[in-house]
């Protein structure tokens, strides 16, 4: 049997954070990696035309490499277009959104954060999240306009000074009523890239919840039945820009297998 085909998609190398721990889960899958650096950033466009976009890319990238599977590795696209990728292609697609549930589950405190682009933070979707699932837990929204640009620049070799981070995290850290943030989702899929940074320049130590974990787990149980005797190929990494990267991000992408 051949191989399944992942195609793992974001509007940069955020997703690679996603990518790594379903590589990891599944080394004998074959992937492609899409990056449409030429509509980054995501996070501060208008709703309609980005919808646009995404289709027509993913339209583009599903009719050249046949995916069995798309993993949309960016919470800014996953809240604004889930529904309209799947009501329009066939493959199964597995989104990438706000950690919520587990996060107000995990809390002490339950006084959490979710750290976004300022799109993911305003959206319906994140909101209807909280209704849902954030029961008796305080949860601020923190929108930040610069942190996935500051990613992009870190794996890039060009790294943002501390305290530019410092600030963007900043409305994270609450403590008021005697309770304290103990918990902040990574809601943008750069910002794992980024935690070391995060940890050293935060106030107090808070558990950075990642979700690529419980994605990796949910692209197993669609996928993971499948198994294959024929050797891993390469994964694939495709920049809708046509970019060829410069040597210091084409040894960091070496890293995640590239
Ligand atoms: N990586 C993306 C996310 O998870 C967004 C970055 C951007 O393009 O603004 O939201």
């Amino acid at each position: 049997m051949k191989p399944a085909t992942i195609l793992v998609f974001d509007s940069g190398v955020g997703g690679l954070t996603v990518f790594r721990e379903i590589k990891a889960a599944l080394p004998g899958a074959h992937y492609i990696y899409v990056a449409d650096d030429a509509g980054f950033p995501y996070g501060d466009q208008p709703e309609a035309a980005l919808i646009q976009r995404i289709l027509k890319v993913m339209g583009v990238a599903i009719a050249a490499h046949k995916p069995d599977l798309v993993v949309i590795a960016c919470n800014t696209a996953s809240t604004l277009a889930l529904t309209q990728l799947r009501a329009t292609f066939s493959v199964p697609f597995v989104g990438t959104v706000p950690a919520i549930k587990p996060a107000c589950a995990q809390s002490q405190s339950k006084r959490i954060a979710v750290l976004g682009t300022q799109s993911t933070v305003s959206r319906e979707y994140t909101h209807a999240l909280i209704r849902e699932f954030a029961s008796g837990c305080d949860v601020g929204l923190v929108g930040s306009s610069h942190l996935a640009a500051y990613a992009e620049a870190e794996l890039g070799g060009n790294p943002a000074a501390a305290d530019a981070i410092k600030a963007e995290i900043a409305p994270c850290f609450i403590d008021a009523d005697g309770r304290r943030t103990d918990t902040v989702v990574l809601a943008c899929t750069h910002y794992p890239l980024l935690t070391a940074r995060f940890r050293a320049v935060a106030p107090w130590p808070v558990e950075w919840l990642d979700p690529a974990p419980a994605i990796a787990r949910r692209v197993v149980d669609l996928t993971g039945a499948r198994s294959s005797n024929e050797p891993p190929t390469p994964p694939q990494m495709v920049f809708t820009s046509g970019r060829v990267p410069p040597p210091h991000l084409a040894a960091i992408l070496a890293t995640f297998g590239f």
